[in-house]
């Protein structure tokens, strides 16, 4: 049973959807806790719904961002995870939390990366008049979104596609892309070394595909 740690800034439906894998026998995981940078985060109603243990900080309570980074890896260490998830994490981590934490630290983003790192991933996919989109899961490196990736899903952008709709086709399918990942690590399938994505011993050239 692989325990992971969710950091999550909002809504959470990425939390729910591996609370609801968990609760339906598809994922062998448990969610140890959830921890915000948003006290007001709507994720942290859905640990409590779930009964899992949720913790929150304000960044502005805090002196500096290792300050901040500090306090909220105290927490999750305390919770023993295997694994860091952020999902929906809108906050930068320091490289004095991640770099530590290599191969046990992941984020979900929503663009095929290394195409629009940052924010505002739809509009700017939108912006650029790609035919793709998608979402990418990778491995947190101290580079922003840079960190190598394991696994990809696939949409097509459409005539007349707004923010909003594009938004809504790469989050049907950040769901099952996270949960599929995750399945993938619990089994010991996939790690991470000098860099590099081992999937079942090889190293990955390029990300799987969902
Ligand atoms: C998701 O689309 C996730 O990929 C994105 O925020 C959303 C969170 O939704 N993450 C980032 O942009 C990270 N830079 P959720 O709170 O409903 O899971």
């Amino acid at each position: 049973e692989l325990r992971i740690a969710v950091l999550a800034s909002g809504r959470g439906s990425n939390l729910q959807a591996i609370l609801d894998a968990i609760a339906h026998g598809t994922l062998p995981a448990r969610v140890v806790g959830v921890f915000s940078d948003r006290p007001a985060a709507a994720a942290l109603e859905r640990a409590r719904a779930a009964g899992v243990p949720a913790w929150a900080a304000s960044p502005r309570e805090h002196p500096t961002r290792i300050a901040f980074d500090r306090a909220l890896f105290d927490a999750v260490d305390a919770a023993r995870p295997d694994l860091v998830v952020c999902a929906g994490y809108m906050r930068l981590l320091g490289e004095a939390v991640v770099t530590p934490r290599a191969g046990r630290l992941i984020n979900i983003h929503p663009s095929l990366l290394p195409a629009f790192k940052g924010l505002h991933t739809h509009r700017q996919a939108l912006a650029a008049g790609v035919s793709e989109h998608g979402a990418s899961v990778h491995f947190v490196t101290a580079e922003l979104d840079g960190g190598p990736v394991i696994a990809q899903a696939r949409v097509p952008v459409l005539p007349g596609d707004d923010e909003a709709a594009l938004a809504a086709r790469v989050l049907a399918r950040e769901h099952p892309l996270l949960i599929q990942t995750l399945n993938w690590i619990a089994a010991g399938r996939v790690r991470f070394h000098d860099r590099t994505v081992y999937v079942d011993g090889a190293p990955l050239t390029r990300p799987l595909r969902l």
